[in-house]
């Protein structure tokens, strides 16, 4: 039976009934796509091949480091019941530039923005030009080589043995090391001191189950990460996942500022000033909703998820804040995200090395305005239809959802003319006066599209 990618149950990966075509894929597919790989240590190679051959030998030689999406899975259930650690995640991506030097056809990757590559795709993100990306991106990158684990040493011994295989005629061209940013409590989070990474799309029965809710219904069918591998032996069985990758450099000081002079302009006093950082993230810093608090919940509280902005017409969430912006959440089982098949699988990691505590209080004179940001990636089955438009139709798109919403203080990117207006207080029904919106703190510093294939296509080669 051919793997139903439209399912509408999430997928029982371990249940015995499991047909073969779905065992397949998941032996096939690499891991990190349909859950997360603990990545708290995190070494991103950006490799370029000198020819066909080698570069084909390289990727071949990869696979006995690899694991699939199966054994993963295996291994975070072992982890969860006795502990058990795992092995270190290796993973590939491979550019269209890439696939044109394995000599490999393109034609029948159906995502035309892969096929342009990300330079060529600059304009319609509102990127800066390409000579200003940091260097390495700048050039012709053919593949992503992802080692990631929960302690330094496995990655720093998988990066060697990588290296290792490196043919004469390849090479590094750029390297990003990420490393997981925690809160006092623990908790992932990213340069602006928010709880990162809660909110993903869920395609597997036992992440569903875990994670019930009345108002919003975090599960995906496979098919918004899923895609077959079009040059894999097999492609009715064999998988992969459009993969974007961005460098994207976080100025704290900035960011900070802009929520001290929101807090000023609405007259916050006290711990109410924490209000303005929420509006602009729509989450505050522990990773309490907007949507449903008005105050951080307090410690140890789980970081909610169930809820949607049904109900809401900004007073509690400003229509304009990030995670509003990027997930409209409309309602329970419709809503644009699921119309549209907008959510993608975010897994990128925070980089650079901080010395003050990023979730506290202090002044944003002591932050740092650049040198740390967010390495973002995301699996996708369309980079045209969720990365590129969410970014585009959404992100950078002052009247969306509705016309003068604003740009989406985090991510938006282009000219950020006219004003916002905010809730006076939480829930209340009284606006703000139009106050200008907060100026850009992330910038763009390169980056590229990449499909990860099966397992089945690298072995192949
Ligand atoms: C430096 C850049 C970024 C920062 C600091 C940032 C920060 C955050 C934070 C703090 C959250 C809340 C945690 C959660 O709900 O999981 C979040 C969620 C989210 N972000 Fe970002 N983000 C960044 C880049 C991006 C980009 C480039 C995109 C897509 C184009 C994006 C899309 C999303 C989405 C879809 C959510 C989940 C919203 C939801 O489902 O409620 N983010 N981000």
């Amino acid at each position: 039976m051919p793997v139903n990618l439209a399912n509408g149950k999430p997928l029982a990966w371990d249940s015995a009934n499991l047909d073969a075509d779905t065992k397949a894929m998941l032996d096939n597919l690499q891991p990190n796509i349909l859950q997360a790989h603990v990545r708290e240590h995190l070494s991103l190679l950006l490799v370029s091949f000198g020819d066909k051959a080698d570069g084909r030998r390289f990727l071949r030689g990869l696979v006995p480091l690899m694991k699939s999406a199966r054994k993963h899975l295996e291994e975070v259930r072992s982890f969860n019941r006795a502990r058990t650690p795992g092995t270190p995640y290796v993973g590939v991506g491979i550019s269209k530039a890439g696939y044109l030097k394995l000599g490999e056809p393109t034609v029948e990757f159906t995502d035309n923005s892969f096929k342009s590559g990300l330079k060529r795709r600059k304009d319609t993100l509102s990127d800066p030009p390409v000579s200003a990306w940091e260097a390495p991106y700048q050039q012709e990158i053919h593949a992503i080589v992802l080692i990631g684990d929960a302690t330094p040493e496995p990655v720093a011994a998988t990066r060697a043995r990588v290296h290792a295989l490196l043919p004469k005629t390849a090479k590094i061209v750029g390297e990003e090391t990420g490393s997981g940013l925690r809160d006092g409590q623990g908790r992932g989070i990213e340069h602006f001191g928010y709880v990162d990474g809660r909110s993903q799309p869920l395609f597997l029965a036992d992440q569903v189950a875990a994670e019930k809710g009345t108002n919003w219904n975090p599960f995906f069918p496979l098919s918004h990460v899923l895609v077959p591998d079009p040059l894999a032996p097999k492609p009715s069985r064999h998988f992969g996942s459009y993969l974007v990758l961005r460098k994207l450099e976080q100025n704290v000081r900035a960011f900070r500022q802009a929520e001290e002079d929101l807090a000023d302009a609405l007259g916050l006093k006290g711990a109410d000033r924490l209000l303005a950082g929420a509006m602009l993230v729509g989450r505050f810093r522990n990773g309490t909703p907007l949507r449903l608090h008005g105050k951080p919940s307090s410690d140890g509280f789980p970081v909610q998820n169930d809820f949607s902005y049904r109900d809401d017409a900004g007073s509690r969430c400003p229509v304009s804040a990030h995670i509003r912006k990027a997930n409209p959440r409309d309602s329970r089982d419709e809503g644009l995200e699921r119309l549209l098949g907008v959510m993608m699988a975010r897994r990128g990691q925070t980089y650079g090395v901080r010395t003050d505590r990023p979730w506290d209080d202090a002044p944003p004179q002591t932050r740092p305005t650049g040198g740390v940001g967010l390495l973002f990636m995301a699996f996708n089955a369309s980079l045209q239809q969720q990365f590129e438009f969410t970014q585009q139709s959404w992100a950078d798109n002052r009247d969306f959802p509705a016309e003068g919403t604003g740009h989406d203080p985090v991510i938006g990117q282009g000219k950020r003319a006219g004003t916002v207006r905010y809730p006076k207080a939480w829930g209340g029904a009284a606006l703000s006066a139009p106050q200008k919106q907060a100026p850009q703190t992330v910038t763009m510093k390169g980056g590229e599209y990449f499909f990860a294939p099966s397992l089945a296509y690298l072995k192949n080669l």
